[in-house]
């Protein structure tokens, strides 16, 4: 990382830690352990979104893939440990697939992988933070399909959400399009179960991006004196986690600190969750004219295929 990089994630971190409520950004969560810990969170009973994808697009691969035809490359975002994707390469069989992630070490462990598995098909991992500006000038003339699995969307404000598609419409020169997953509004207990896991590895997932900052800003956050905090805030439909205070304490960091006292909180992250119409209408908005869409018997989670007419 460039100097210029780490001076820019340090100043949005401490902007964070100053800010009214107190926020930190859910993309400090994917360090190696909060990558692994994510991992084990998917594993969990009840944490259903990657078990419900995964079986939409097992069971439903025959539609999907017709739906998209012919493309020259997968660009994934957000690619993780690079699994969800195999199917798509069984089906497709793109020239090339593209990993961001804002994680790389574990990507190119997951890349490596993949590669042995698919010799034939040109693979590229990218560090990237994608909140940021996205741009593949070097596919211009490739017929791409965009990959965003996961409900990784969810941590998107809609109107921010609706700006990446229409970032992403752009990109695909009326060709290709995106395979999208979202996980849609449920009963509320079923949301706030998967957030709250009984073995507590979603809080310690949480809980770990205080570690994970005393290592890139140098904080002196004390672990044992926060706790893990979810709910699903039916006004805005989305999953907020905070972290909480125990007890009054200080922080601190190079240049500075605050006071943080009993019960105040940290919001470390939201997951938006969607009525099935309002994002295909996104969607549609965003610029893709053809929008076709699936889902499991009990409408649980959409996969969604947005291209071009
Ligand atoms: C990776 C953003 C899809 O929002 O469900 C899981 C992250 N946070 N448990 C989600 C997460 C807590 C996850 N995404």
């Amino acid at each position: 990382m460039t100097l210029a990089i780490k001076s820019k994630i340090f100043q949005e971190i401490v902007d964070g830690l100053q800010a009214n409520p107190a926020s930190i950004s859910p993309k400090f969560f994917y360090d190696e352990l909060g990558s692994s810990l994510f991992q084990a969170i998917t594993h969990l009973e009840e944490y259903y979104p990657t078990r419900v994808e995964r079986g939409i697009m097992h069971s439903k691969l025959a539609e999907i893939t017709k739906a998209i035809a012919a493309v020259d490359v997968i660009v994934e975002l957000g690619a993780g440990n690079c699994e969800k994707v195999r199917p798509l390469l069984d089906s497709i069989v793109p020239k090339q697939y593209r990993a961001l992630d804002i994680s790389v070490d574990f990507l190119e462990a997951a890349l490596a992988d993949l590669h042995q598995d698919y010799p034939a098909i040109d693979m590229q991992a990218i560090a990237t933070d994608i909140t940021e500006e996205l741009l593949f000038t070097d596919l211009q003339d490739q017929k791409i399909l965009f990959f965003y699995p996961g409900s990784s969307i969810g941590n998107f404000d809609p109107p921010e959400a609706s700006r990446l598609f229409s970032n992403l419409a752009r990109e695909c020169h009326g060709s290709g399009g995106l395979l999208i997953g979202v996980d849609l509004i449920k009963d509320i207990h079923v949301l706030e179960r998967a957030y709250n896991d009984s073995l507590g590895v979603t809080a310690a997932f949480n809980l770990n991006v205080l570690r994970q900052l005393n290592h890139v800003i140098g904080s002196n956050f004390s672990i044992p004196d926060w706790e893990h905090y979810a709910f699903f805030n039916q006004t805005r439909d989305r999953i907020e986690m905070h972290l909480r205070a125990k007890s009054d304490q200080l922080v601190s960091w190079p240049g500075g600190h605050r006071q943080f006292y009993a019960g105040e909180m940290i919001h470390t992250e939201n997951s938006y969750k969607y009525p099935n119409a309002t994002f295909l209408k996104m969607l549609q908005e965003a610029g893709f004219t053809e929008v076709t869409a699936w889902t499991d018997p009990e409408s649980n989670f959409l996969v969604c295929f947005a291209g071009f007419k």
